[in-house]
């Protein structure tokens, strides 16, 4: 994979993440998981874009198990791939590393950064620096109808929010 800057990066962010998903990969060698994620984040806070990366947030529910291997890790990936590997992805989004190694029943192959981890299929890799972690609050819904929709289980997502420190691009 190639690196590029954030100047270069040429995607919609709203439908690649929407509607095409990514996965939110945390771990080194030594241990990580990774899950589907379609709701998310790309853009700028705290001047970061200074250092001409710019941040993405993710939101992440208790219940995943990929949230214990963010929340003890310095580093999260977001990963997009190609339009064929959308049934892999809804795979990983319906089964949990916790129970089986569905990384390998997919036929992904996981790729060993520096204390992260990528997949050598993904068309896209943001490599993201934690930042900034919080629990969704549900006294803070302006619109109590979001918690209505999403969260009868009262399972609020945390958001991370991530300094992108590497972008890398399949040629
Ligand atoms: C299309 C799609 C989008 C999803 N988006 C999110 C999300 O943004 N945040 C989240 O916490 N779970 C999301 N999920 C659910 C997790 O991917 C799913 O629970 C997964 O099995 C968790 O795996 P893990 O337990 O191995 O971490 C999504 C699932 C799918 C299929």
């Amino acid at each position: 994979m190639r690196e590029i800057t954030a100047k270069e990066l040429n995607i919609n962010p709203i439908t690649a993440i929407s509607e095409e998903w990514m996965l939110i990969t945390a771990g080194t060698e030594a241990g990580y998981n990774t899950m589907t994620a379609s709701w998310g984040h790309i853009g700028s806070i705290w001047g970061r874009r200074s250092f001409g990366m710019g941040t993405a947030i993710c939101y992440v529910r208790p219940q995943r198990y990929t949230k214990e291997f963010i929340d003890r890790e310095e580093y999260y990936t977001l990963t997009f791939f190609p339009a064929e590997y959308k049934d892999k992805l809804g795979y990983l989004g319906a089964h949990s590393g916790r129970d089986e190694d569905k990384v390998g029943k997919v036929g992904l192959t996981p790729v060993f950064g520096d204390g992260y981890t990528y997949f050598a299929e993904a068309s896209l890799v943001l490599v993201c620096r934690k930042l900034y972690q919080a629990p969704m609050l549900e006294e803070h819904f302006v619109d109590k109808s979001v918690v209505e929709d999403h969260y009868k289980a009262k399972d609020f997502h945390d958001m991370y929010i991530g300094e992108i420190v590497k972008i890398l691009v399949q040629d």
